[in-house]
């Protein structure tokens, strides 16, 4: 992404993110940046005219339940701030949730009761408890703070305005199950806007499988992994030899020949491997299945262990895969 994203594009947005990133650059500390938007933030509660309608509405896809609505109205280019109003339907409440950024919120519209907890040996504890109407706000300075819940107690729909220093929509944060105490991951997104990463940001690290008989190992990893061929150097008669980039899914790695003169050595050379792959999937037992009937060796049969549902397989060249998934996903 390489601009802001303005999606409520008016002067008094405008205004109010320039006199926000004035206020951090200036600060020397999260609690004094919070002194000094607050004058701004306490404006933009009260101002009845700013936020169109359609950022006020529920959303009944909402990824938090109870038609909760999260709208972003602002996104820096770097993603270190965001402004979104939360909308909750009378009656709804959030998850019990974290934001792992500081910031300010208050209240809009509507009523609204907050819970506010923490993590103490190893259990959440209710640690304050209040009411909030518009124009009400606080500041959120992780960790103090920073984990609540808050439920609409107004018979109209409640909208709270959040301003972050992250991508709170997009970064994976925590819910907690009130009952249990135990601690859940949880990525909100937004109403209105997705989270795809920007591929020219990212950053990825890929594996280059050496093995001996390539060309048949390319075929092996794509009828055992559905892996497809994303480019591949060789392995045609006049050069066998080859060099494949696969992916199974948005998961790359590579495949090529052994050449030991380039210290390069297949499993079958070294009578062993010295990297395991593993491989993330949403159904472990028909992964493993798959490539078990594609010529993989099972090494552990899939079972659940260490918070993973997790078999291991070593294909026919030697190289050993976990095939898995967290129960977490
Ligand atoms: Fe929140």
């Amino acid at each position: 992404m390489d601009s802001d994203e303005f999606v409520v594009d008016t002067p008094v947005v405008r205004e109010f993110v320039a006199d926000v990133r004035a206020a951090i650059e200036s600060a020397t500390s999260p609690e004094a940046a919070c002194d000094a938007i607050r004058p701004g933030f306490a404006r933009l509660l009260t101002d009845p005219e700013w936020l169109p309608e359609r950022f006020q509405a529920p959303n009944p896809e909402s990824g938090m339940g109870g038609g909760i609505g999260q709208w972003l109205l602002f996104r820096a280019s770097d993603r270190s701030l965001t402004l979104f109003a939360l909308v909750v339907p009378p009656g709804s409440e959030t998850p019990i949730h974290d934001h792992l950024a500081w910031g300010l919120v208050g209240l809009y519209r509507g009523t609204q009761d907050e819970e506010v907890y923490a993590e103490r040996d190893g259990g959440l504890e209710l640690v304050d408890r209040r009411a909030l109407e518009p124009g009400d706000f606080y500041a959120l300075l992780p960790p103090r703070d920073d984990i609540h819940r808050v439920r609409t107690t107004s018979a109209e729909t409640s909208v709270s305005i959040h301003l972050l220093t992250n991508d709170i929509g997009c970064v994976a944060r925590h819910t907690w199950d009130p009952e249990s105490g135990e601690r859940l991951p949880f990525r909100s997104g937004y109403v209105n806007t997705d989270c795809q990463e920007d591929p020219s940001r990212a950053s990825t690290v890929a594996p280059q499988l050496s093995v001996r008989r390539g060309r048949e190992a390319v075929e092996f990893y794509k009828a055992a992994f559905g892996a497809a061929e994303r480019h591949r150097v060789g392995g045609t008669r006049d050069n066998p030899e080859v060099v494949a980039e696969l992916a199974v899914g948005d998961a790359t790695f590579w495949v090529a020949d052994e050449s030991p003169e380039h210290a390069n050595y297949s499993p079958e050379t070294l009578g062993g491997g010295t990297v395991r792959m593993l491989l993330v999937v949403d159904d472990p037992d028909a992964a493993v299945e798959r490539a078990k009937a594609a010529g993989a060796r099972e090494v552990y049969p899939v079972a659940e262990e260490h918070g993973w549902r997790l078999g291991r397989v070593e294909d026919p060249f030697g190289h050993h895969w976990e095939v898995g998934r967290p129960l977490t996903r």
